[in-house]
């Protein structure tokens, strides 16, 4: 590993930070979607739109509202809110529209817009607690703005959940299951190795040429050529389904319960849940979301490894668990359901010299992955690198836990991070360079929440 450290620029002040950050935000705004990133993500990424509208409120809540309704606009009949929703930049990513084909495929796919066949996080409902807290401390037209829009999307908030309580988990083991690594978000994190050694390219595979290498500085910072393969061969498998939930379950050759999706399921029914209390006609949702919240909180408990502490996710076509040095070991701190004990070892380890207390980290936040862990790389994706939108995520769901001191280390040392900027999707945590995608919106978005 190297440890040359490469120039970085001092943190600049706050305000400028701040105002650096909108100005991201204003140029990836193309007017009712904020493209991920100017050229190496132009389109609308699920989780990232959700954490970009919490940024977005800060500069304006009917701008983040947009936002949110531009996604909401793309579910699927199925309750399904699909992990990109494409513009109209047909060349700029790969695979695109036209490689998905779900308007063709896909019984339950929206015909107005094009969209992937496959999920995120569902960290909606945690963006819409946050921007609701915003408005609510604005003026009349801004809180009306947004009372409204959560009395319209409550209906579509409630079906995407309803679709991973049941679709995702039929069997009620309060652990999500995914059928692409890319539904994690986590793309090629170590996590799923296992998994992925033994999904098997299959003839037929289209061919197809990546486009993310031209785009980045460093193609080692990108998964590989042998990770897009299967990444492609699972798109195949789910083609031949026609995206069907129930024949995606039986054939697919990736299926994974995730904790860290299952964790954050659980915060979230708990987050629309809270915004749902008081209001009669919800009374019924607001119970079926605290069963689901309780429901998932328990599977992320029952997952945990009685020798690390941390959490582990579960391969389902062997049965096996998958313990691994990453972060979604930490999965319990954020949605709870572990006893005291269990929860104060595991708050320890995320502050210990293994993880945030690491004496070769540039800024004390968790890694992607532990860097003692021999899956370590520090400027690959997910294999090592520091992710500032995880950091607040953390920090958020600290706060709600009432850890009010754990939230603010993390947001401080977070701004750290990405005091440099660059405001870039990764950074290599031994020496702070900015990696991946530069003026990545959901890094902006965390920015501006961290700051306003
Ligand atoms: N993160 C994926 C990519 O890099 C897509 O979800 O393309």
């Amino acid at each position: 590993m190297s440890t040359l450290a490469p120039p970085r620029g001092p943190r600049t002040t706050d305000k400028a930070l701040a105002a650096r950050a909108a100005y991201v935000l204003r140029g990836n705004d193309r007017g009712s979607m904020t493209t991920a990133a100017p050229r190496l993500y132009p389109h609308m990424w699920s989780w990232d739109a959700a954490f970009i509208s919490v940024g977005i409120a800060r500069l304006s809540v009917p701008r983040a509202i947009t936002e949110l309704d531009t996604l909401l606009a793309a579910q699927w009949s199925t309750g399904m809110i699909p992990h990109i929703v494409f513009s109209d930049d047909e060349a700029g990513y790969f695979p695109g529209p036209r490689r998905w084909e779900c308007g063709r495929l896909a019984a339950a796919g929206p015909t107005a817009v094009a969209t992937s066949g496959i999920c995120q996080p569902p960290v909606h409902a945690i963006a819409v607690r946050r921007i609701m807290a915003v408005a609510r401390g604005r003026g009349r037209t801004e809180r009306q703005a947004a009372e409204e829009f959560l009395r319209r999307s409550w209906e579509p908030l409630m079906r995407w959940h309803r679709w991973l309580a049941e679709q995702r988990d039929p069997e009620g083991t309060g652990r999500v299951t995914l059928h692409h690594g890319w539904e994690s978000g986590m793309d090629n994190s170590p996590r799923w190795d296992g998994p992925y050694r033994r999904v098997e390219v299959g003839g037929g595979l289209p061919p197809y040429r990546r486009v993310d290498l031209t785009v980045v500085a460093d193609p080692s910072s990108r998964p590989s050529d042998r990770e897009y393969d299967r990444y492609l061969w699972l798109i195949e498998e789910m083609r031949r389904a026609g995206y069907d939930d129930r024949e995606v379950r039986r054939t697919g050759s990736f299926a994974v319960e995730d904790v860290f999706t299952s964790a954050i399921f659980a915060l979230a029914c708990e987050a629309l849940a809270e915004l749902g209390d008081g209001a009669a006609e919800r009374a019924e949702d607001v119970r079926l979301l605290r069963t689901w919240a309780a429901r998932f909180r328990t599977g992320v408990a029952a997952s945990v490894d009685p020798l690390t502490g941390t959490a582990r996710d579960r391969d389902l076509r062997t049965g096996a668990w998958l313990p691994s040095q990453t972060l979604a070991g930490f999965a319990p701190l954020l949605c709870g359901g572990l006893d005291r004990p269990a929860e104060r070892r595991l708050a320890d380890l995320l502050d210990s010299d293994a993880w945030c207390g690491h004496p070769a980290l540039m800024a004390a936040v968790p890694p992607s992955t532990a860097v003692d862990s021999p899956d370590f790389r520090q400027r690959e994706y997910w294999r090592g690198p520091q992710w500032p939108v995880m950091v607040w995520l953390f920090s958020w769901a600290f706060a709600e836990r009432g850890w009010q001191d754990r939230a603010s280390a993390l947001r401080e040392e977070g701004l750290r991070l990405i005091g440099d900027g660059t405001f870039a999707e990764y950074y290599d945590p031994l020496t702070g360079e900015p990696l991946g995608s530069h003026d990545q919106s959901w890094t902006a978005a965390t920015a501006l929440d961290w700051l306003c």
